[in-house]
């Protein structure tokens, strides 16, 4: 006999139905509307690259301590580390003073301290941090490269020295499989109830971070000065 669909959603299913208007806030936010159109200069986007890389070492160290963690486990993808991919491209795009030349702003500070205290305390929610991340990256980054390659005058060519690194997990063939093997670790993820539930909150509170990440990045970048400020996030 057939089996029945199981009516539950998965924690996949649940990660993406309910993030998804920050999705949309995340998308339509004036710094990605400007990086979208092709509008970017070189110096805000290797401010967002200098604070992403704050962020991603923060996570990826994090993630790479709690390997052996099982809700981290079947997530924990090595060809999806980004740390080194955006310090090649701080080096393309801007030059080796790029730690000094762009600062790391309030809210990557937070981020980072926010990334450590749960690796102490709730380590399993670092999955939601990963999802935000590395899901994005393969996804919309995918359309991102050519947009930043061409704003920026960079090679269309990928690989190191070419300063979208950032955007590089290897072919299409690639990109997909490490995708799918993400989405299939996911569900790989034994929790019960109340651990989806608190993985999901987590993963909403990345989004939430992003959005004042990119909020002050328009603000350094002086992208939006009509822009009403957001209410800050506990650490
Ligand atoms: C430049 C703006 C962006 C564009 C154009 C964009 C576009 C996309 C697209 C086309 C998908 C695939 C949707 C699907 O398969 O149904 C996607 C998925 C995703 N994006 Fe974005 N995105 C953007 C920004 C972001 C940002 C800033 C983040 C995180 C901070 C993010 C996180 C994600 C995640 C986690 C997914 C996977 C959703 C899922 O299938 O579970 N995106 N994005």
């Amino acid at each position: 006999m057939a089996e029945t669909p199981s009516l539950i959603p998965t924690l996949a299913q649940r990660l993406k139905a309910e993030t998804k208007a920050l999705h949309t806030a995340a998308e339509r936010s004036r710094f990605m509307g400007v990086l979208l159109r092709g509008q970017m200069g070189r110096a805000p986007y290797c401010a967002m690259l200098r604070n992403l890389h704050s962020i991603y070492a923060a996570l990826e160290s994090a993630l790479a301590r709690r390997a052996r963690h099982p809700v981290i486990a079947p997530v924990f993808l090595p060809g999806l580390v980004r740390t080194d991919a955006l310090v090649d491209d701080l080096l393309a795009v801007h030059g080796a003073d790029w730690a000094i030349a762009f600062e790391l702003l309030p809210t990557s500070l937070r981020y980072v301290a926010h990334l450590q205290a749960i690796e102490a305390a709730q380590p399993e929610r670092l999955l939601a941090h990963a999802y935000v991340r590395y899901l994005g990256d393969l996804s919309g980054g995918q359309m991102l490269r050519r947009i930043v390659a061409a704003s920026m005058g960079l090679p269309r060519a990928q690989g190191a020295g070419c300063g979208t690194a950032f955007y590089d997990f290897g072919d299409a063939a690639s990109t997909r499989a490490l995708t799918l093997t993400f989405r299939a670790g996911l569900d790989d993820v034994v929790v019960d109830d109340e651990g989806a539930d608190a993985i999901v909150a987590e993963a909403r509170l990345a989004f939430e971070w992003h959005l004042r990440l990119f909020d002050e990045l328009a603000r350094a970048s002086g992208l939006a000065d009509t822009l009403p400020t957001l209410p800050a996030l506990p650490t």
